[in-house]
């Protein structure tokens, strides 16, 4: 197995990881209201994404990122901080961190050739149920977040830099 395919199984395990954090982070403060099923829609699907890397993390023995309790920590806190801006800011920081995942799975797909088609076809899986998240994020009126797009480009730029420091470390 290429070094190249072990990083992408560890920045993934991390992302998805993160990504669970995110929406448990939104259900600690949303989790009454109205937007709780579709919260927990996400988060369950996260959790199979996150299940599945980390079988991948095993059976294909790639040392996971160190810095997951980080990412445990700052994965629910983005989450809980933006749920307590109300649930637009939510849903807008679920738009903004699909799509930069959509974008991430997408540059893997286009990378990784036939000898790793399983992975790729389990990525293009998952980028699919991504994109449905950003389409729920913009469904319940992500746009209409103040500051929508000050605060997107900063959490973009945030999920940027953990994918960056993830493939590494
Ligand atoms: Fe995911
Ligand atoms: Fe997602």
């Amino acid at each position: 197995m290429s070094e190249q395919v072990k990083r992408f199984i560890r920045v993934d395990h991390a992302g998805e990881y993160g990504a669970a954090r995110i929406y448990a982070g939104q259900l600690a403060v949303l989790g009454r209201g109205v937007h709780a099923p579709v919260l927990q829609h996400m988060k369950d699907q996260e959790q199979v994404h996150l299940d599945t890397f980390a079988s991948l993390i095993a059976s294909r023995r790639v040392r996971p990122t160190v810095l997951l309790p980080l990412w445990s920590v700052a994965g629910f806190a983005l989450g809980a901080v933006t749920a307590a801006l109300g649930a637009r800011a939510a849903m807008a920081c679920t738009v903004a961190v699909e799509e930069t995942i959509d974008e991430h799975y997408a540059a893997q797909e286009a990378e990784l050739a036939d000898d790793e088609a399983p992975l790729r076809a389990t990525i293009a899986t998952f980028r699919a149920e991504e994109l449905e998240h950003r389409d729920i994020g913009l469904a319940n009126e992500a746009e209409l977040t103040p500051g929508y797009r000050v605060l997107t480009a900063v959490i973009k730029a945030g999920c940027k830099a953990a994918i960056r420091i993830s493939e590494r470390v």
